[in-house]
């Protein structure tokens, strides 16, 4: 099995595990690191409507307690399975740490899946470079 299908397949595996009971609408996503290491996340919801956590957004923030902050590329799955990209505050998050060059890979069933670049499903993002000055070094 190639490796998008594989990264793919584990999202698809966890997606069960969405906390979804508002929406009804599980995420399954796997990020990989530079050095090869997987980390998982799904959606996370709450009654509060306001504060429900991304599958993506869950995935990176693992990664980087374990402190890593360099990506390979991310995998996705979702309820649809139309493989669609990440919604656009969690392609802000990737940009924060992912180049335009990033790969995402989106479940679109069976064995098929989408394949986006983050610049191009995130042009004109705010980029972390935008306010890297000498007064903001010490940020
Ligand atoms: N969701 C994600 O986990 N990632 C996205 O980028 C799109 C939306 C979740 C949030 C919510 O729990 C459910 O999908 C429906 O919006
Ligand atoms: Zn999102």
């Amino acid at each position: 099995m190639d490796k998008p299908l594989q990264l793919i397949k584990k999202a698809r595996n966890i997606k069960r595990n969405a906390y979804q009971p508002y929406s009804n609408y599980s995420v399954g996503a796997v990020i990989l690191t530079d050095s090869g290491k997987k980390y998982k996340g799904v959606n996370v919801e709450n009654i509060t409507l306001d504060m429900c956590s991304h599958a993506e957004r869950t995935a990176i923030k693992s990664a980087i307690t374990d402190g890593h902050t360099n990506f390979d590329c991310l995998a996705i799955s979702t309820e649809s399975e139309n493989g669609e990209p990440p919604c656009l505050t969690c392609r802000q998050y990737l940009v924060e740490f992912c180049s335009d060059s990033f790969i995402i890979y989106s479940d679109a069933g069976d064995d098929n899946y989408n394949t986006y670049k983050l610049g191009e499903i995130a042009p004109l993002a705010f980029r972390p470079e935008t306010v890297q000055n000498e007064d903001s070094s010490n940020f």
